[in-house]
């Protein structure tokens, strides 16, 4: 037979022969999936790896449907068979098309099929993966997350070809992106590493556990000991993945519970048809059914401003629980404040904003479908944070019984918060808060194990665990911290806004200040940056003029607060 070839996507074999696998062997898809499609006969050249990833599955019986399947489970775009049916997976080919004579042995599994040659590769691609070319802006950070567990790394392939010493996130984030990897991780300051899946026994971990600085640039993160820093681009990854059911007209599970907004995006693009020369794969094996995990990691950041990302809103189907989640919401503007940055900073106004439609949404007669986080989200989207990410790991049932489809969401562990009212006097009226920038919330401590000891929390860090804590003694020093916190802002944000706006017109008009349509004023970098910020206030103080209303604002905060008392506030855990 004479199959027609399909175009695979080839990759510059350049990176992907540097590569080092510490493997970790998931079983074969035995679920249904879309036919790989046959892509031609490949030749490795010398000294390359024509696909890295070697199965473990004998050649003795092996087939195209087998090897296929091997490929499919392990989550790898390609499978390749060689010399009577060894069997290759990998995520781009790294070899040189050449003639189909070369592929000139059987497979031992079926004499009628072709399994490459000596050193000639029948190569095979999975036609379910995004047809967009990915860049490396789409891989979002997902945190940090645990490595190298008795069971096998988090992401198999080291980078060798990138200088540990100069390593820095941009360029493992190439190198992932050169081999067509959807996982990028960095590690003990200078290691890359790119996977295909997430090994099975990767945990997320406290985002402090990352704290070395890349080698190659001090101001970055590049993980820990043990600890990854991990980024993933869905544009990499199968719309349907092993286990992948086509959405059924009548389905009677429900998706998963938490954030389905961003999930909607992978059924309509995925039915390429892919016609002729398809192969059927093996969905006989029907003693042994497959079960499947499908695990929803909600995404760590899920609204974004420059440097600082917030706690992801616990999920709510109530309107208790919406308020709850408005708390939570409003307790992290300030750490949005001081984390962000100038001038993403600006866009912790919108944030604020993001959470007052919160607010809003739980206070309004419910719609149809009540109250529900999924809902809100569908409405108003958080700003550029990253996605949840869906993994989903097939294994045989160990008593080949049943399917059974289990839906797990780790979702972050979460402590019941009180309301975002300050129990601190902030200045207010005559202008104030300065610049719309409002005194970070002191009120009750959420961590349970800091009572009694610590009854009041400043808070001021996205991960309520790390907010300043104070005891009943220390009240009036809680708050007066809030104030420091407020002018330090003040400075930042508003007077720093207020310098840049009066010079606007240096070299090529960085930054620029504009209205738009509706009269809104904008912050605009150089023509050919993307960014752009919007709020709604003018602010048209000279700089020195700015620091001195901050520096005044803080002077009657102090005098305001100076002399609070705690005795009577936050009696005990809960009572808020
Ligand atoms: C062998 O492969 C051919 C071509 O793909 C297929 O038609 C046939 O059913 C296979 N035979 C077995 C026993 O799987
Ligand atoms: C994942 O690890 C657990 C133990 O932590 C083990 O029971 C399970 O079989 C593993 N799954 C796979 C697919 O390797
Ligand atoms: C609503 O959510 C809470 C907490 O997440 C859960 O315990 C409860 O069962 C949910 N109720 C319904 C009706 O889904
Ligand atoms: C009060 O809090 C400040 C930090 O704001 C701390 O330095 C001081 O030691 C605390 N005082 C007492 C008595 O706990």
């Amino acid at each position: 037979m004479a199959p027609a070839r399909t175009v695979a996507a080839l990759a510059a074999a350049a990176l992907v022969a540097h590569v080092r696998a510490t493997e970790v062997f998931l079983p074969p898809c035995l679920d249904p999936f879309q036919p790989f499609v046959y892509s031609g006969c490949f030749a490795e050249a010398q000294g390359t790896q024509i696909l890295p990833y070697r199965s473990p599955a004998t050649p003795d019986d092996m087939t195209v449907e087998k090897c296929v399947a091997e490929c499919k489970g392990n989550g790898y775009r390609y499978a390749g068979l060689v010399y009577y049916g060894v069997c290759y997976c990998g995520q781009t080919v790294n070899g040189q098309l050449t003639t189909e004579d070369q592929c000139n042995t059987h497979c031992k599994g079926n004499e009628t099929q072709s399994c490459g040659g000596n050193g000639a590769f029948s190569i095979w691609s999975d036609p379910t993966f995004p047809s967009e070319a990915a860049t490396i802006e789409d891989y979002d950070p997902i945190g940090c997350w645990t490595d190298d567990s008795p069971l096998g790394r988090a992401l198999v392939y080291r980078q060798d070809s990138v200088d540990g010493s100069t390593m820095t996130t941009e360029k493992c984030l190439k190198a992932c992106h050169a081999g067509n990897f959807p996982f990028a991780g960095t590690e003990y300051g200078g290691e890359c590493w790119c996977g295909v899946v997430i090994g099975n026994d990767t945990r997320p971990a406290d985002q402090g556990e990352c704290d070395m600085s890349c080698n190659g640039d001090p101001s970055e993160k590049c993980g820990g000991r043990g600890r990854l820093n991990l980024y993933a681009a869905d544009e990499l990854l199968s719309l349907e993945p092993c286990g992948y059911e086509p959405p059924q007209p009548s389905s009677s599970t429900p998706a998963t519970t938490t954030t389905s907004t961003t999930s909607t995006s992978s059924s309509s693009t995925s039915t390429s048809t892919t016609s002729s020369t398809t192969i059927s794969t093996s969905t006989t094996t029907t003693s042994s059914a497959p079960c499947t995990t499908t695990t929803v990691i909600p995404p760590t950041c899920e609204y974004k401003c420059g440097k600082w990302c917030s706690n992801p809103l616990p999920d709510w189907n109530d309107s208790e629980g919406c308020k709850g989640a408005w708390s939570h919401c409003a307790l992290q503007v300030a750490s949005c404040f001081k984390y962000a940055g100038f001038p993403d900073v600006l866009d912790c106004f919108e944030f604020s904003q993001w959470c007052t439609d919160v607010s809003s949404y739980c206070n309004a007669k419910p719609g149809p479908k009540g109250y529900r986080k999924d809902d809100f989200w569908g409405k108003k989207p958080p700003k550029s944070g990253n996605k949840p990410v869906t993994s989903t790991i097939t294994v045989a049932c160990p008593t080949a019984t049943s399917t059974k489809t289990s839906t797990t969401s780790t979702s972050t562990t979460q402590t019941p918060v009180p309301p975002p009212t300050n129990i601190c006097k902030p200045v207010t009226g005559n202008g104030y808060p300065i610049g719309d920038i409002p005194m970070p919330v002191v009120t009750c401590n959420d961590v349970s194990s800091d009572w009694p000891k610590y009854p009041f929390k400043l808070y001021n860090h996205a991960d309520t665990r790390k907010c300043s804590k104070f005891d009943r003694n220390n009240f009036s020093n809680a708050c007066l911290n809030a104030c420091k916190e407020q002018y330090d802002e003040c400075i930042e944000v508003y007077a720093e806004g207020c310098r840049q706006k009066k010079s606007p017109s240096k070299g090529f008009g960085w930054p620029f200040w504009r209205r738009d349509a509706e009269g809104k004023s904008y912050f605009e970098f150089n023509a050919n940056s993307v960014e752009k910020r919007t709020f709604g206030f003018g602010w048209t103080d000279s700089y020195n003029d700015a620091k001195n209303k901050c520096y005044r604002q803080y002077a009657e905060c102090q005098r305001l607060n100076k002399y609070l008392s705690g005795r009577d506030k936050c009696p005990a855990y809960g009572r808020w």
